[in-house]
């Protein structure tokens, strides 16, 4: 089936999670987190996930701001970094604002114009998202910012990629779904989405239920593939 929908997962695929970290350790009060600040964003995200896989395997949901705050809390302590509340503020609010990849106004608006519907599908909140996205300037491209907050449990859930089904009423093969995490992008095509991994970060493939449909290092390639 040709692709009508593509659906964009949000942190990692459109925002740079560790833009917080880096941006942060260049401002003259947090001059702590210069050297660390690789280590305390790796740290932060990886808790962040895990916690939400925790959550969800647990039926013990929790919204996405409290399990980035709570990721945060683990990597300051994890990196000797925890004695600062102003550093952790910091940090928390400029996850509300992280910068977009750079291709990433380019390709929506490509897409847009081409007539396809592009929305996000997220862990995040609503409010989190539509911050990000209007952050970026980018949320006059999205039809829709759908956020796991209406099914209450995380990705790879299917409760939460049925929320495309429902919102555009498509077949699940006319949905592109798009994530630069591999897991996020095996769950979707184990649901029956066609599937892009943006391997950002060259890393190996998952081994899971089921394997992405193309990979790519960017999202530029897309603008090929449909
Ligand atoms: C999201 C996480 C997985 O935006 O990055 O849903």
């Amino acid at each position: 089936m040709p692709i009508i929908t593509c659906i964009f997962d949000a942190y990692g695929t459109l925002f740079d999670v560790a833009a917080a970290a880096r941006n942060a350790a260049a401002e003259p009060d947090f001059t702590a987190l210069a050297d660390h600040w690789p280590a305390v964003a790796r740290d932060w995200r990886l808790k962040q996930l895990q916690y939400t896989w925790l959550r969800a395997t647990a039926d013990r949901h929790a919204n996405f701001e409290q399990v980035t705050a709570d990721g945060l809390d683990w990597a300051l302590e994890n990196n000797s970094l925890d004695g600062d509340p102003l550093l952790r503020e910091r940090l928390l609010a400029l996850y509300w604002e992280l910068d977009a990849y750079p291709e990433v106004p380019e390709v929506l608006a490509t897409l847009t114009e081409r007539g396809l519907t592009c929305a996000i599908l997220s862990n995040g909140t609503p409010d989190m998202i539509a911050a990000a996205a209007h952050s970026a300037g980018i949320d006059g491209f999205l039809a829709a910012q759908l956020s796991v907050e209406s099914v209450g449990v995380y990705k790879p859930h299917a409760r939460v990629y049925e929320l495309v089904e429902t919102q555009f009423g498509c077949a699940r093969d006319e949905v592109l779904f798009v994530s630069s995490n591999g897991w996020d992008a095996a769950g979707a095509a184990g649901f029956g989405f066609q599937t892009a991994w943006i391997n950002r970060a060259d890393e190996p493939q998952d081994r899971l239920y089921a394997a992405p449909h193309h990979t790519f290092a960017s999202l530029t390639p897309l603008l090929e593939l449909v």
